[in-house]
């Protein structure tokens, strides 16, 4: 049953003008069509006094352009991806085009079904983070897409662009940072490493920077996947069980490198509950950069990952190739940079006062 005000069609303003409703599209849509002055002040006069409002799904149909940007990420509860979204968000706002969030929820069947829902909405481009293991999968559910740009994951299609992260560079930056603090025991704390490739490609980095201390250091690795009813709390509820996992450990690390923030910040919830001093007794590196770990206690050293300009520049490849302005491949591969705060201590200062 039809609820609230009826909308004025362009029939009604047709007939108060007295002319037809091929005129009246003409005139609103400020197509370039013959229409003497006086007929086209008739048509906006009537379709002012009643309060005729274009029904946008009407006429992205008509002419082909929705000037909707989907976009699809794995959460809506990381702050990584809000960050991520803002970037997504002020590049669309300027050229006036409407962002469409969807989350996938860590779901692969779901990822599927949002990239076919945004297909039927007829959005203009996608961005996505996919947590798809599959790359034939993943080519056979974008194949309707016109414009898609892929990020937070190793460029392996030929038919997307990429707006990528060098992960192997981030986890060797990490663990080679906590190398030159001192520390040889460390721990690379993560989630399952198969569901995605960065976390795969992080653990190569740590690989490579223990290699440099043949035989006197290494990273040991941790991997849970904590069952939760409430899928919001799952990183941080992870970042619990693999801190109790790691304190389980036999000499203790001196020092936890974790896949992200917001599992670091679960980390470091549970020592502090079990008592261990960060960093005295055990030094917590992250990765991301997120917002929040300035105001942890005490604030986090961690790896940026630049969220924002992620998100920016991936909207305007995407925006590049709906406007024709470029149409090259794209290929960005974005740096990391460390980001020295509390969370790690240096044990070469201890040796240099046992001396
Ligand atoms: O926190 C988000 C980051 O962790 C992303 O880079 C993603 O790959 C995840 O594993």
């Amino acid at each position: 049953m039809p609820t609230g005000k009826k909308q004025t069609t362009i029939v009604e303003i047709a007939r108060i003008a007295n002319t037809s409703t091929a005129t009246v599209s003409r005139v609103l849509s400020g197509a370039d069509y013959p229409v003497s002055e006086a007929l086209r002040e008739a048509v906006k006069k009537a379709a002012r006094e009643m309060n005729y409002v274009p029904n946008a799904i009407g006429q992205s149909l008509k002419i082909g352009k929705s000037q909707d940007i989907g976009v699809i990420i794995p959460n809506f509860t990381n702050p990584f991806y809000m960050q991520m979204i803002s970037g997504i968000e002020s590049v669309c706002r300027k050229e006036g085009y409407n962002p469409i969030f969807c989350s996938s929820n860590n779901d692969s069947a779901r990822e599927i079904g949002s990239i076919e829902l945004l297909r039927r909405k007829c959005v203009e481009g996608l961005i996505l983070s996919s947590i798809h293991k599959s790359a034939k999968e993943l080519q056979a559910a974008l194949r309707l897409h016109k414009h898609v740009v892929l990020f937070d994951q190793e460029a392996t299609l030929d038919t997307c662009d990429y707006v990528s992260f060098d992960f192997e560079s981030g986890g060797f930056l990490a663990v080679d940072y906590l190398l030159k603090h001192g520390h040889r025991r460390i721990a690379f704390l993560t989630a399952p490493l198969e569901n995605r490739a960065s976390r795969s490609a992080l653990y190569r980095g740590c690989q490579r920077a223990v290699h440099q201390w043949p035989g006197q250091a290494y990273c040991e690795l941790i991997s849970t996947d904590v069952q939760v009813e409430d899928y919001k709390t799952w990183e941080y509820e992870n970042g619990r069980l693999l801190a109790r996992e790691f304190l389980r450990l036999s000499p203790l690390p001196t020092a936890a490198f974790v896949y992200n923030d917001v599992t670091a910040i679960g980390v470091m919830s549970q020592l502090a509950a079990d008592g261990v001093r960060i960093p005295e007794d055990v030094s917590v590196m992250g990765f991301d950069n997120i917002i929040t770990t300035e105001y942890t206690t005490p604030p986090l050293t961690t790896v940026s990952q630049p969220a924002f300009d992620t998100g920016a520049m991936a909207t305007r490849i995407i925006l590049d190739k709906i406007m024709g302005t470029n149409m090259a491949n794209c290929r960005i591969n974005l740096h990391p940079q460390l980001i020295e705060r509390k969370s790690v201590k240096n044990l070469n200062d201890d040796m240099e006062g046992d001396c």
